[in-house]
């Protein structure tokens, strides 16, 4: 397994679980196999509104000796409702009673978009908090007070683009460990990757196969499946390997820490043998030459409600 190392020299498995969309009713299940398959990396996020599943899969393998603490590397997230300074630690808080933990490995702010307290999507403009009540930068330093505490070991963003990377470092007293983000062959994002690589922020790729599962109201019929491009399929039959493991195997290949979500026992082994799977020059060159670009989730969900503050390019880069 390769491994992200930070500054403090603490280590996190390139490879995770993701647990986005697993369902209450899998996810505990999907945990535990996954911690008996090898994985030592659970990505998760209170917006997710499984933590507590996750929680006791967790107690359950450390109960049973399956696991130590210590040799799994936990992330969860602050989710939007939660970003003014004095309540990040509340949102942190809500996180470990739920995992049943002490302290998470990494803590991300799940999107640079902040929401009043009640709210969990927004559907109106009033559901939100401009920058101007509730600066990032606020959040950051909430998010630091949680890093020197020692309840986050690791603390980062997501979702975030070069602009506001270069707001937080700016201000920041400890910077960004992390920038968690959409990356796959159709967005492969090669500017924000040299940018967090140039400023010593590690990334993690969500959403590497694609999300086939992603919610209806973030699909639409004519959505490329990224599962079914044809390179992909070519370099899979020449390793004998599933195109999923090629994906998974690419985001290692680049330096990525990678969390490909699945509840299903097969393929959660099967997506941890990526770790093996050795790819050449010529399989990256032909992955690089893919010249499909999709982003599969826009945030339209923050920035297209009638009345947000917030615009398309308060998230991503520039075309
Ligand atoms: P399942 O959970 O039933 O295994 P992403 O990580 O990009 O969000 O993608 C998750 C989707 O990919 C889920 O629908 C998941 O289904 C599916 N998936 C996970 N692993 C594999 C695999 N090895 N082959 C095909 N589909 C997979």
């Amino acid at each position: 397994m390769k491994y992200i190392t930070f500054a403090n020299g603490d280590k996190m498995p390139m490879l995770g679980l993701g647990t986005w969309k697993s369902a209450p009713g899998e996810v505990f299940q999907a945990v535990l196999w996954a911690l008996e398959a090898g994985y030592r990396h659970i990505d998760c996020a209170a917006i997710y509104q499984n933590e507590k599943e996750v929680g006791e899969a967790l107690a359950k393998a450390f109960s049973d000796g399956l696991v130590k603490r210590e040799d799994v590397f936990i992330t969860s997230k602050l989710w939007n409702n939660v970003h003014e300074e004095h309540m990040v630690e509340v949102g942190l808080d809500q996180t470990l009673a739920d995992l049943k933990l002490d302290y998470v490995d990494l803590y991300l702010i799940h999107w640079p978009v902040s929401l009043k307290s009640e709210v969990m999507f927004p559907k109106e403009g009033d559901d939100y908090l401009t920058y101007e009540q509730v600066p990032l930068t606020s959040t950051w330093s909430g998010m630091e007070k949680l890093k020197k505490s020692g309840k986050a070991r690791h603390i980062g963003v997501s979702n975030f683009n070069i602009a506001k990377l270069n707001m937080i470092l700016q201000s920041a007293e400890l910077a960004p460990e992390m920038n968690q983000i959409e990356l796959h062959p159709y967005l492969p994002q090669y500017r924000l990757l040299d940018f967090c690589k140039n400023k010593g922020i590690a990334v993690t790729a969500y959403s590497p196969l694609g999300s086939g599962d992603r919610p209806k109201g973030r699909r639409s019929d004519d959505d490329p499946v990224l599962l079914e491009e044809k390179s992909i399929h070519e370099i899979a039959k020449k390793h004998s390997v599933s195109p999923a493991q090629v994906l998974i195997s690419w985001a290692i290949h680049r330096n990525t820490a990678v969390i490909p979500k699945s509840v299903s026992n097969e393929r959660i082994k099967q997506n941890l043998a990526s770790k093996d799977i050795i790819l050449d020059s010529s399989d990256m060159e032909k992955i690089k030459t893919i010249n499909h670009k999709f982003r599969y989730i826009d945030g339209s969900f923050f920035t297209d409600i009638p009345g947000s503050p917030y615009k398309q390019s308060d998230l991503w880069e520039e075309a």
